[in-house]
C-alpha cells in the first residue's frame, strides 16, 4: 500500500507515540511500506507519526550520505521502540529538512554523540554508540515519537521568518512531489 506523508500541522505530528508489541497487526508490512514511502520521497529517515501512526517505529537509510559522512555508509536500521541517551558534548550545527515539512531546510544545533537501544524488525535488542551526522539523523527521527520537529529547535527570530512558508503547509498550499496528507481543514 502506498503511504501518503503526514505534511506540518497535522495533529498526529504532535502527539506521544505508544510503544509497539510483537501483536502489532501487519507490522512487517508496514515496515515494508514505510522503506517504500521513504525511497519514493528520497528521505533518508521516517517515522510512524509521518504516516499518520503514533507508534514507535522509525526506518533509516542513511547510505545515500555515506560518501560525505562515513558513519552513514550502508547504514540501514529499522528502530522498533527506541531509546536514546544523549551524550555529553559540543553541539554542531547543520542543516536539516524533513518530508513532513517540503520545502524547509534549517539550521539546527544537536549534539554529536547518542547511545541508542532498540529492537529491530525481528524483535532483536541492540545496543550502540552512534555520532556524527547517523546521530543527528537518529536524533531527528526520534523527535518524531516525542511529538516534536527539528524547527521546535530553531530561533524565534528564525521561525518567525519561515512562518510564511509554514503557514502554506497548513493550508494545503504546497508542491510535493510524492504523496502526502494536509492538516485537517480548520472550521
Ligand atoms: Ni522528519
Amino acid at each position: 500500500m502506498k503511504l501518503p506523508v503526514y505534511l506540518y500541522g497535522h495533529p498526529v505530528l504532535r502527539k506521544l507515540s505508544e510503544p509497539v508489541g510483537k501483536d502489532y497487526p501487519d507490522l512487517s508490512q508496514l515496515i515494508d511500506d514505510m522503506y517504500a514511502c521513504m525511497y519514493e520521497s528520497d528521505g533518508i529517515g521516517l517515522a510512524a507519526p509521518q504516516i499518520g501512526r503514533n507508534i514507535k517505529l522509525i526506518v533509516i537509510d542513511a547510505s545515500p550520505l555515506g560518501e560525505d559522512f562515513p558513519e552513514c555508509a550502508g547504514r540501514r536500521m529499522t528502530l522498533v521502540n527506541p531509546e536514546l541517551e544523549v551524550l555529553d558534548g559540543p553541539k554542531e550545527v547543520r542543516a536539516e529538512g524533513c518530508l513532513s515539512l517540503p520545502g524547509l531546510s534549517e539550521n539546527v544545533p544537536r549534539t554529536e554523540h547518542i547511545r541508542l537501544r532498540w529492537l529491530d524488525g525481528d524483535f532483536q535488542p541492540h545496543e550502540e554508540e552512534i555520532s556524527g551526522f547517523l546521530a543527528r539523523l537518529v536524533q531527528h527521527e526520534y523527535d518524531h515519537l516525542i511529538g516534536k520537529l527539528y524547527i521546535d529547535h530553531i530561533s524565534p527570530i528564525r521561525k518567525q521568518l519561515i512562518k510564511g512558508k509554514l503557514n502554506n503547509i497548513i493550508s494545503g498550499r504546497t508542491r510535493c512531489d510524492y504523496p502526502v496528507k494536509y492538516a485537517p481543514k480548520k472550521k
